[in-house]
């Protein structure tokens, strides 16, 4: 555990509530402005997600392939979370990749416990 781990679980936990709020409210209430505002704070910490795991990958642990599994997949939704804003504002249906960012939201979560410098590894 590391005041970056810290740093990364707050990061992803504000993005993710940013998201939501701004792919679901603000999209279906059509608040345009709201919604930009709300789109740009949450690309400052998709920044702060990848620099903070930028710093936890290459901050001293041996890079595995499980470590690279976990990259991959927080690059994946931060993907899918674009890829639905930006569907989302067009209003084209959305519903296979709210799907597929649960499923790869679950498993980066899974996988980053499971790896050594969690909060909840042994
Ligand atoms: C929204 C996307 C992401 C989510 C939901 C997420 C989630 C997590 C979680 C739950 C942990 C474990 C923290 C703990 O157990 O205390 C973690 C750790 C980590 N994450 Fe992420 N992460 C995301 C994006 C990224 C990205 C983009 C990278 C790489 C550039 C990355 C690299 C890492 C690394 C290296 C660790 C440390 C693994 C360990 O040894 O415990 N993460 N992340």
């Amino acid at each position: 555990m590391s005041v970056n781990t810290h740093a990364h679980i707050t990061s992803w936990v504000i993005a993710i509530i940013l998201f939501v709020v701004a792919a679901t409210i603000l999209n279906k209430a059509g608040k345009e402005k709201s919604q930009k505002i709300v789109k740009m704070i949450l690309r400052l910490f998709y920044l702060f997600v990848l620099v903070t795991g930028a710093l936890l990958l290459f901050g001293g642990v041996e890079i595995n392939g499980e470590y690279i599994g976990k990259a991959v997949l927080g690059l994946l939704v931060i993907g899918f979370m674009e890829m639905i804003l930006a569907r989302g504002a067009k209003g084209k249906p959305n519903g296979v990749f709210w799907a597929l960012l649960i499923v790869f939201i679950i498993l980066t979560i899974a996988l980053g416990m499971r790896l050594p410098l969690g909060i909840w590894a042994a």
